[in-house]
């Protein structure tokens, strides 16, 4: 017996000998040395294998040809098979495999996928059938359990990214850098700071195009480190808990984005008015002072839909209370707001005021239903927070997320449009750890799960996001036909299927203007593409500049809200600036506005494929780059809104030198002037073999933030607007961006329904494709009959094609059997480089020909 073979031999006896004996669906645990290395047995199944290795089990299965699963219970027992994270439909589906084993290795392969298992050491491996490794383990560190934490170790080409793991700040790229997931509440959290709100235990690999997505399904304090251990390895563990990890494959990353929907949901479509402008700041009161911000943004003609009240509109910080005094006409006040097209959004912390005896009803409903979390001796537990002792609905309960969906009621009668649950990693003050106690009692009553008794070190990372359920699934209970708004700092995988989020308390400072990039990519790549960070910075104040430059990006960002801390000077658009930074505000705020059919049709597309509004180069360009190395990399300030619009914001913006940008392989406009960009390069060199990366410089001004448009995208957009509410005056405007070449692709389309309910669902919405074909002598713009049975606002097409050095003549004729319906007027503009034609539209499709 070889010393390595009588180590693993003890190492068993000794785990055997220690194990905890498993109680009613605990995860698997051992208080033991248990180390996976080397394959004792193994039996095929239908959709995958079960391995042995010494006293532990593994399972790997195939969810689909694309969807591996790994389970391993170290003392023999795979662990309970439910999730918090993962979609049920996905959890339980399966492929057939066919088994694959040779005298060193067992496996299998789908259609898609081949897994190998090496016998000793024992090492799983994941390719494709192109030759591409997806994840291989580290053989000379395999899986290791001390206790109940584990670690896993896989090899990392120095050529591969990874991207993900939710809001942790930080370079877009992951690698160099390690990460914990615990759930924190961050205030003033700057670049270097880990953990924060939000634990996102996912991240996507990518090297030379090609992706796969990795996840740990894991609540308990997980950790990951990215060649900092090892320069040729990642490794992920955590301290309690299941092992129990998926790999998706792409080869596409767009395609590990949908699975990864597929396998924790989807954003739902938000409310219209939500992609508006919104204006917060902690706090707005009293009533007047609400009013006065709400009648400054219309007089001041700023765009605007959104207003927040943050805690200073309670009764002494009791979440469900309004503060009489401040307040006095409450719900007037929220008709009024409404009248004036504003929607309002209020804070109801999860942190309900001890204050028994009192008829403060949360509490005494909560404590009639027993819905509050517990000591270990079995009393309440009790934690300081704003409302002073403060006591914590279960929210691993069903009953008790059902009961505090019901203290919505009031609210959603008085016409609060939306909900926003803060503090919910959960936050406590006056203790170390910030939050409860480890050994918090969390009762597990919840369908799927067996029913026990839980800590807090196994709840605390997916706390908040069972608060941001409950908030959602009450309002849908309360108003089925409305969707609902809800916005949570803390959350956990699977969570944006529940809520929007943002970055919590960042800084008014450049840095974090600049971080506010990669954050939010990272942020969508996780599943929350709904994602914002407080424009203009939450701690502290901005300098006029920074506000502006602010307002300019996150016009462009999924969510646009301007909030600040309490004691800050005032930071709405109008404040802290010039006439001049006022107009730039206003400018942005404006062209956000112009853009809502494209912002919304985005939107629409991430609610039913997962694909995030906000993206990185790589995932849209995965072969953008000659290099093959993300483009996103040196956090270059540059990201995608939806398909078609690339926003390049400096690198370093509070410096005044040149910058240049790496756009994706192709050709692309200028959105501001017209023009096609011109690159430093000939895209293909004389001898065809070396393409060089378009770069394009930027000498950076306050006045115009670099946004470029695709050269083969046809954007929708729209009259002004001041809300969401209002009707646009005019036309639907496609702005088309012709391709380069003769008879490449050029498309876009616009989605639009009732913005509010679920009626799209019944087939009460807009849906209209467009393409445009470069002809020799001049453009086709071709407008599909329109989908859905949902009447749009508009009844004619403004079609503007941009690139244009001269004027050109139009006319139109019927898509459907090509008869000329007439000949347009056009109108050329030199300064836009744009031929713009109006022609009615009603809808059963239509064609453009434009001659030059
Ligand atoms: C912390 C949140 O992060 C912040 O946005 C909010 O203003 C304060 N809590 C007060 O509610």
């Amino acid at each position: 017996m070889t010393g390595r073979v009588l180590f693993a031999v003890l190492a068993v006896l000794f785990s055997a000998a220690t194990s905890q004996a498993q109680t009613s669906g605990q995860p698997a645990q051992t208080t033991g040395f248990v180390r996976l290395d080397r394959v004792t047995a193994s039996r095929p199944l239908p959709n995958g294998l079960e391995l042995r290795s010494g006293s532990a089990v593994v399972q790997i299965t195939a969810l689909r040809d694309d969807v591996v699963r790994m389970r391993v219970g170290p003392a023999g027992d795979l662990p309970e098979d439910a999730s918090w994270a993962v979609l049920a439909a996905a959890r339980t589906s399966s492929a057939s495999v066919t088994p694959d084993s040779s005298d060193t290795s067992v496996g299998f392969h789908t259609a898609k996928l081949r897994v190998t298992v090496q016998k000793e050491p024992f090492a799983l491996t994941v390719t494709d059938f192109d030759g591409h490794t997806l994840l291989t383990q580290l053989p000379s560190r395999p899986i290791e359990y001390n206790g109940a934490s584990f670690r896993a170790y896989f090899r990392s080409p120095d050529d591969e990214h990874y991207f993900g793991l939710g809001d942790k700040p930080g370079p877009i790229d992951r690698r160099n850098e390690s990460f914990t997931d615990w759930n924190t509440d961050a205030f003033g959290w700057q670049e270097s700071t880990d953990p924060i709100y939000k634990s996102i235990p996912y991240f996507i690999t990518f090297r030379r195009g090609v992706s796969a997505g990795v996840f740990l399904d894991n609540t308990w304090r997980a950790s990951f480190d990215f060649n900092k251990e090892y320069r040729d390895a990642f490794s992920i563990g955590s301290e309690g808990g299941a092992l129990d990890l998926y790999v998706l494959y792409g080869p596409s990353p767009q395609a590990v984005v949908r699975d990864w929907a597929w396998l924790t949901g989807k954003t739902p479509l938000p409310p219209l008015w939500s992609l508006g402008f919104q204006q917060s700041r902690y706090s707005y009161y009293p009533e007047s002072e609400v009013r006065r911000i709400a009648s400054r943004l219309r007089s001041e003609k700023i765009p605007a839909d959104v207003l927040w009240l943050d805690i200073d509109y309670q009764l002494k910080n009791r979440p469900f209370t309004v503060d009489p005094e401040r307040f006095p006409h409450f719900e007037q006040m929220i008709q009024d707001l409404k009248a004036e097209h504003f929607k309002t959004v209020v804070i109801t912390d999860l942190h309900i005021a001890d204050l028994p005896n009192s008829g403060y009803k949360p509490y005494d409903e909560g404590v009639a239903g027993d819905h509050f979390v517990k000591n270990p001796d079995g009393s309440t537990y009790v934690g300081i927070v704003w409302p002073g002792k403060a006591v914590f609905p279960d929210f691993t309960r069903k009953v008790s997320r059902d009961w505090w969906g019901t203290l919505y009621a009031n609210f959603l009668q008085e016409g609060v449009a939306g909900f926003w649950n803060d503090m919910n990693e959960p936050a406590v003050f006056q203790v170390a750890s910030k939050t409860m106690p480890d050994d918090v009692q969390h009762r597990i009553e919840e369908p799927g799960f067996k029913t026990r008794v839980a800590s807090h070190l196994e709840v605390h990372n997916f706390f908040g996001m069972q608060n941001s359920r409950g908030t959602f699934e009450g309002l849908l209970r309360l108003l089925p036909n409305t969707r609902p708004f809800v916005m949570t700092r803390a959350s956990y995988a699977g969570g944006q299927r529940y809520a929007a989020t943002w970055t919590g308390d960042n800084s008014s400072t450049w840095n974090h203007l600049r971080q506010t990039v990669p954050q939010l990519l990272n942020l969508g790549l996780s599943g929350f593409s709904m994602s914002g960070a407080d424009v203009g910075g939450f701690a502290g104040s901005p300098q006029p500049e920074l506000l502006t430059r602010w307002l300019e990006v996150a016009a462009f960002q999924p969510i646009d809200r301007d909030h600040t801390a309490m004691g800050t000077y005032p930071q709405e658009p109008w404040e802290n600036g010039t006439a001049e930074d006022l107009n730039l505000r206003r400018h942005y705020i404006e062209e956000r506005y112009h853009l809502l059919p494209y912002l919304y049709t985005t939107a629409e597309e991430m609610s039913r494929t997962g694909s995030p509004i906000m993206r990185p180069l790589f995932l849209e360009y995965p072969d953008g780059a000659v290099d093959k190395q993300p483009l996103d990399l040196a956090d270059s300030g540059a990201f995608l809104l939806g398909h078609d619009l690339l926003i390049a914001q400096s690198p370093f913006p509070d410096e005044l030198d040149d910058y240049s940008v790496a756009l994706p392989l192709g050709a692309w406009y200028d959105y501001w002037t017209g023009l096609e960009v011109a690159t430093d390069t000939n895209r293909i060199n004389v001898d065809n073999t070396q393409v060089r990366q378009p770069e394009v410089h930027i000498h950076p001004s306050l006045q115009t933030l670099p946004v470029f448009a695709r050269a083969g995208a046809i954007i929708p957009e729209q009259p002004l607007v001041q809300s969401t509410d209002e009707k646009p005056q005019g036309p639907l405007t496609l702005r088309v961006y012709p391709p380069a070449v003769v008879g490449a692709p050029c498309s876009g389309s616009v989605y639009l329904d009732d913005g509010v309910t679920y009626d799209f669902q019944k087939g009460q919405f807009t849906r209209v494709a467009f393409t445009c074909t470069v002809t020799a002598g001049g453009l086709t713009v071709t407008i599909q009959p329109r989908q859905g049975s949902f009447t749009p606002w508009w009844s004619a097409l403004a079609v503007q094609v941009y690139g244009a050095s001269k004027p050109a003549s139009a006319a139109a004729s019927s898509a459907l059997d090509g008869s000329a319906i007439r000949t347009l007027q056009t109108n050329y503009d030199a300064a836009q480089h744009s031929i713009a034609a109006i022609v009615p539209d009603d809808g059963k499709g239509l064609r453009v020909n434009f001659t030059y």
